[in-house]
């Protein structure tokens, strides 16, 4: 009987892992202004995964998406490189800012799956890239001397 690779189950395991990471975490969305709900899952180099919402407020541009939560919130656990990231949303992609932000904790190999998603949907469309195709010709700080 054929069996298995062991390496392609393990592989697709993190990433089920870390998508549905994603999609649970969008669900606490705070977005009353923009009613538009994304959710974040970062897996970091030890392999704690840690989630974010976008969490909007009245004054729109405190407004902190998703993708920054997560990460803050690892960096602030003494977490600081992350080898896989997962945004959920409708249309997922993350915003420049955020990609600033990305690359900053994420080798240019790390894993990034955007998966097109949004509550009570029947159907999701995954797309993988790497952190080191997020933003070209970003501002890099070995550069700047800082
Ligand atoms: N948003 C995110 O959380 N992540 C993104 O990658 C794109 C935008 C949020 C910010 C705001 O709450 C809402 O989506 C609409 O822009």
């Amino acid at each position: 009987m054929a069996k298995k690779p062991a390496q392609k189950n393990n592989a697709s395991g993190w990433k089920t892992r870390l998508i549905e990471a994603a999609k649970n975490a969008q669900k606490n969305a705070y977005c009353p202004y923009s009613r538009y709900p994304v959710g974040a899952a970062v897996m970091m180099d030890s392999g704690r995964i840690f989630t974010g919402c976008n969490v909007e407020n009245a004054s729109f541009g405190l407004t902190v998406c998703a993708e920054r939560i997560a990460i803050f919130k690892a960096v602030s656990h003494g977490e600081k490189k992350v080898r896989a990231l997962c945004v959920a949303a409708k249309s997922a992609k993350p915003c420049g800012a955020c990609r600033q932000v990305i690359i900053e904790f994420a080798p240019k190999d790390a894993d990034i799956i955007y998966v097109d998603w949004f509550p009570m949907a029947k159907k999701q469309k995954v797309t993988m890239t790497k952190a080191g195709r997020l933003l070209p010709q970003a501002f890099d700080p070995s550069e700047a001397g800082l």
